[in-house]
Parts: structure tokens; sequence; C-alpha cells
């Protein structure tokens, strides 16, 4: 498409100007257009549209680089794999095909329960994140509340791996541990005050996004069986003190029979439901006492 170009000549190196005015003038789906300004961000050491902005006559770094990430993002790869990257709450994660690319829908799951957490006179509550993928949930609030025992656990060694990577990265001490849902906090005999749980929520016949399927993990999708928030929810007494506050993402649609599971399985929990930022009901928050 942009082979007899100047730019693509060894010699001239072009602007990075020149290289998004060639590649606008070929596409015109904006969606890709913004997703390549964030790979010549990336090849060219930038960090936000607005130094782009001010960097666009610099010479382009990193052509040929960026002519093999182009080339991805056409075939449909996300661009947060291609650059290994993800912004989620003003930080950096690293992310790559072990893990779900956070969603900003799970930004604001995040965002409730840090204003949750400034409410409660304890601040010093262990808080786990279940399912933590990239650990984007866990290691955000931790970073906003130092003060916070985390707890990530994934049943993906591969996530952890992921999430441990983050949490170096960004300078925060957490305990991780592999398994399925409570079990290894049942069997190391911990306690929480406060459970995260962005569950892999899709059912095996809805229809996902081509991209999706093809480069995101599926255990990180899929919803494994039909009573998986059921058996997680029994587990809940044997890992709660007196109090525990438990916060899920679900899929939009699911509202009604998540609420019948909840009140089915913690008949005195209270249970308050969110909608996110689409007005779509997303989020609900339980809080279990006896
Ligand atoms: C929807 S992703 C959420 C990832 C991350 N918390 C986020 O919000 O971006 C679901 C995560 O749950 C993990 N998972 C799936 N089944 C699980 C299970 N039975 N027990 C624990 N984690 C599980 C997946 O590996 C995946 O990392």
């Amino acid at each position: 498409m942009i082979k007899n170009k100047k730019w693509k000549m060894k010699k001239h190196i072009p602007t990075i100007k020149d290289v998004l005015l060639e590649i606008e003038h070929h596409l015109n789906d904006k969606e890709t257009i913004l997703k390549t300004k964030i790979l010549l961000m990336h090849s060219n050491d930038i960090n936000n549209f607005g130094e782009l902005d001010l960097k666009i006559n610099q010479k382009m770094q990193g052509l040929e680089q960026f002519r093999v990430n182009f080339a991805r993002l056409l075939n449909g790869e996300p661009v947060q794999y291609i650059i290994s990257e993800a912004t989620f709450f003003g930080n950096k994660f690293y992310v790559d095909e072990r893990v779900l690319i956070p969603r900003p829908e799970t930004e604001e799951l995040t965002e409730t329960i840090i204003n949750d957490i400034e409410k409660e006179q304890n601040q010093q509550l262990t808080i786990l994140d279940v399912g933590t993928g990239s650990g984007v949930i866990g290691l955000t609030i931790k970073k906003i509340k130092p003060q916070i025992n985390l707890i990530c656990t994934d049943i993906s060694k591969d996530a952890l791996d992921v999430a441990m990577l983050n949490a170096d990265n960004l300078g925060i001490k957490a305990q991780f541990y592999q398994g399925d849902r409570l079990v290894p906090i049942i069997t190391n005999k911990l306690k929480v005050d406060i459970i995260a749980f962005n569950m892999p929520y899709i059912k095996k016949n809805e229809s996902v996004a081509k991209d999706v399927i093809t480069y995101e993990p599926n255990q990180a999708l899929f919803l494994p069986t039909e009573d998986f928030l059921k058996q997680f929810l029994k587990d809940v007494p044997l890992v709660k003190k007196d109090k525990i506050t438990i916060y899920l993402e679900f899929g939009e649609n699911q509202k009604e029979e998540i609420g019948k599971t909840i009140h089915d399985t913690i008949k005195t929990a209270k249970t308050t439901f969110f909608k996110d930022m689409q007005g779509k009901d997303r989020y609900v928050r339980i809080v279990y006492e006896d």
C-alpha cells in the first residue's frame, strides 16, 4: 500500500507526520488511525497524544519495527498486545496474550472499590483480587491505598506471572497464589475483608468479536460452568472475617441471573447493582455480615 513512497526508501528518514499522513491517506477508519497513532507513539517513545502533536515534525524512529507493528494491526491484532502495554487508571501495565486486555469498565469497578475503602474506618484491609489477570484491579488499589494487604490469585500460572511482573514494575508487594476461585485462600487459612472478581462471564453460545476470540485467553473470557458463581459464593463464609464485601463484574444482561444466584446462596447479603458508563448493568457489591 505504501511501498513506493519516498519515506520507505532506505536513506530518507520521514518525519512522524509524513508517516501519519501517508497512512491517513489510505485509511479512513478513525479507530485504526487512532491505534496507528498509538503505534507511532510507541516507536518514538512518546507518552501521550499531546506530546505526539508537539513532536509530529520530528524524524521517525524505529521505522522498521513500526512497519511490522502496523502490519500486525491491520491483521486484527489488538494494539495493546502489539506494544505489550495497556494503560489502566493512569498506570502502564505489561500485557501479552497470557492475560485479558484490561477494559475501561474495570477501571470504573476499581474506582468504586477505592471510593468505598475511603469510607472505611479500618484502612488496613485485606483485599483479594480473584482472577487477577494482569493484576490491574488489585495493583491499582494498592498503588492508591498502600496500607492495604493485597492477595492476588488466578487459575492461570501464566496470568500470575504477568501480574507478578506488573507488581515488580510498579514496586508493589502482594501475595500471589495459583488456584481455582477461593481454594488457595481456604487452603492457606487466610481471611479477607474485600474480594474483587472480574469473572470470565461470556456464555459458550454468545457471539464474541473476532479479535477478542482470536487473541485473548479463552480462560479469561468464557464462563466455565453454569454454577461457577454459585460455587464461588458458597465458599465465601470460609474466607470471611465478621464482614466481607464482594465486588463482581459481569456481562450485560446478566443482572437478574446474578441477583438470583446471590440471593439463593447468601440469603442475608445486601446487594447493590451498578451500571457502567454506557448505562449497562455491569457490577454488583455484596455486603455479607453475620
Ligand atoms: C475477565 S478476566 C479478568 C482479568 C483481570 N482481573 C481484569 O480485570 O482485567 C478473568 C480472569 O479470571 C481467571 N480465571 C478463570 N477461571 C478462574 C478460576 N476458576 N479461578 C480463578 N481464576 C480464574 C482468568 O485466568 C482471568 O485472568
